[in-house]
């Protein structure tokens, strides 16, 4: 294999094993968990990567600290941060990755036990993967309540708020609360699915860890659910949490839309994949 897209540690079982695992019937319960590194290729930036990570591009809102601006507290007095990268965040009219399409592929094929994203674009839907397989640990922007009163606010006066980078505020007579997407800033609790769900976990056959740094909880927990002797497989740019310590590990050093495409060569999916992406 090319050095540059090989497996970073010889140790590891290569791509292959895992495709052939997956081929002779061997892996039908596939657990997945992505962060925003599968979003990138669509145009999100992620959070942590220096320089283009959303983390480092924040210094003129004058934040406390990077994460303030997902945090309820600041929110709950300063919501105008939020606002401010909002629209760089929502998904708009962006076309899902060819690894959300593999995703989409992995659920088709009736091998994707269940998918937990962090992330909140909805591109993974958007992909193809049907939404009773994927468990939006951070919620999503599908809809938007007030952060004081709970009160529902209508969607397009959100669009245009997003749009706009205006912070809304409740309509309820009497409340001056600010808006907020329904996903889950820190100081939030997930949803009451995540807890259920993280319970199937060590059902997993095999696990795949796409484009995440592994550094929040509870989502980084997850990778640690599996049993010992299931192989989990990282495809990301940099090594993360403690996948490689266990013998069935495989890290896939590199873009996710690489790792996935090496991926569907040594299946022989290649063709079906990029059709499934080109319709997405
Ligand atoms: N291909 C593969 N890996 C990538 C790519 C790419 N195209 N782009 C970025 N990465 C990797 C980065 O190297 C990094 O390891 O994806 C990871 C992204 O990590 P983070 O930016 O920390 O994002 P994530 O892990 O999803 O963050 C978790 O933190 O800010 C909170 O709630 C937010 O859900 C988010 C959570």
């Amino acid at each position: 294999t090319n050095p540059t897209s090989s497996i970073d540690t010889n140790i590891n079982p290569d791509i292959q094993s895992i495709a052939n695992r997956i081929k002779n019937g061997e892996a039908t319960r596939i657990v997945v968990l992505t962060g925003a590194g599968i979003s990138t290729g669509a145009g999100i930036p992620d959070f942590r990567s220096p320089i283009t990570g959303l983390y480092d591009r924040l210094a003129p809102l004058g934040l406390p600290y990077p994460e303030a601006i997902f945090h309820i507290n600041y929110f709950s007095h300063t919501p105008e941060p939020f606002y401010a990268i909002a629209r760089a965040r929502h998904p708009r009219n962006l076309k899902p990755t060819i690894s959300h399409a593999f995703l989409a592929l992995l659920a088709k094929k009736g091998l994707l036990h269940f998918l937990f994203t962090q992330n909140i674009d909805g591109l993974e839907q958007d992909a193809g993967v049907p939404s009773d397989k994927v468990l939006w640990a951070h919620g999503n922007w599908k809809s938007q309540h007030c952060y004081k009163c709970s009160a529902h606010y209508p969607d397009h006066l959100m669009k245009k708020a997003i749009m706009s980078g205006d912070v809304p505020y409740c309509l309820q007579s009497g409340c001056d609360g600010a808006v907020k997407p329904d996903v889950v800033f820190f100081g939030q609790s997930l949803p009451a699915e995540f807890e259920e769900k993280e319970k199937e976990v060590p059902d997993a056959d095999l696990m795949f860890v796409l484009g995440t740094s592994l550094k929040v909880a509870p989502c980084s927990r997850l990778p640690g659910l599996v049993k010992g002797g299931t192989p989990r497989v990282l495809i990301n740019m940099e090594k993360a949490g403690d996948i490689g310590n266990r013998g069935g590990d495989v890290c896939i050093l590199g873009t996710c839309d690489e790792g996935v495409r090496k991926l569907a060569d040594a299946l022989g999916w290649r063709d079906e994949l990029e059709g499934l992406w080109a319709d997405a």
